[in-house]
């Protein structure tokens, strides 16, 4: 199976690092698709699908769901995308080396472009405050900060509009703690993967938005095996 994409890039941090907030930017800049697992897994929590009841217990507990359920809603969202993108930006994924590893799969049977990687790289307490801030547009997901990133005009969304808002189940103190544990202990290990493999850049994730987006872009455009088309 050939791929019809033609981008691959991949961001990594910890939670809270801004990974969500850059994969949209990045989506909207080169037309690829915002492929959040995070977002796949609170659609199925939403529907209340069998998965979703099982999948919420375990996101409430900082913990992640198992490999496998992760890599069949890839896989089958992956195959259904093949028509419609150009290529996809992977936020939140891949997770683990079992998940890395399965990806790597997909880059030696050509089904995917090799990756351009990113760290968004924050510090442990940047990360609590940016969290415990967080709060998301019902209708169409944007997300916002309490101090760092309002919307322009307060209680309504920039994007379609909406004032209705919402904060997610697992941004408590005691849950984010929990998720970065889970963090350093499985996630973590993916810097020195794609370290050695030489397609990782580390971002300063501490900058303000902008700066951090625009050093993405600059990355992006300066690399040929990416041919930018807008
Ligand atoms: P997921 O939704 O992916 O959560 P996460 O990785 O914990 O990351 P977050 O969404 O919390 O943060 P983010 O890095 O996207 O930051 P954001 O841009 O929102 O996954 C949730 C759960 O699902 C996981 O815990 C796990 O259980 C499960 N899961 C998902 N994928 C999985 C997988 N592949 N395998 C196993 N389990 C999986 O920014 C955070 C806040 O900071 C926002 O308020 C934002 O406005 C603000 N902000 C962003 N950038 C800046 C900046 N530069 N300066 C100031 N503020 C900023």
């Amino acid at each position: 199976m050939t791929s019809n994409f033609a981008y691959t890039v991949i961001l990594l941090g910890a939670p809270g690092s801004g990974k969500g907030t850059q994969a949209k930017s990045i989506a909207e800049q080169y037309d690829l698709f915002h492929f959040s697992t995070g977002d796949m897994l609170r659609e199925e929590i939403s529907s209340n699908s069998e998965i979703g009841v099982q999948v919420k217990k375990i996101i409430d507990m900082g913990k992640f769901p198992s490999d496998d359920l992760i890599l069949d809603i890839v896989h089958k969202k992956l195959f259904e995308l093949k028509k419609s993108t150009q290529g996809v930006v992977f936020d939140g994924f891949p997770r683990t080396l079992t998940q890395a590893l399965e990806l790597e799969k997909m880059f030696e049977h050509g089904d995917l472009p090799s990756p351009l990687v990113f760290l968004v790289d924050v510090s442990a307490g940047d990360i609590i405050t940016r969290i415990m801030g967080r709060y998301t547009c019902v209708t169409c997901g944007t997300v916002y900060h309490d101090q760092y990133v309002k919307p322009r005009v307060s209680g309504v969304c920039d994007s379609c509009g909406s004032s209705q808002f919402m904060r997610r189940s697992d941004d408590t103190e005691e849950i984010i703690r929990q998720r970065l544990d889970v963090y350093n202990q499985q996630t973590k290990p993916l810097i020195d993967f794609y370290s050695s493999k030489g397609v990782l850049n580390r971002l300063d994730g501490s900058k303000p938005v902008a700066e951090v987006t625009s050093a993405i872009f600059k990355i992006i455009e300066g690399n040929s095996s990416i041919s930018v088309a807008r």
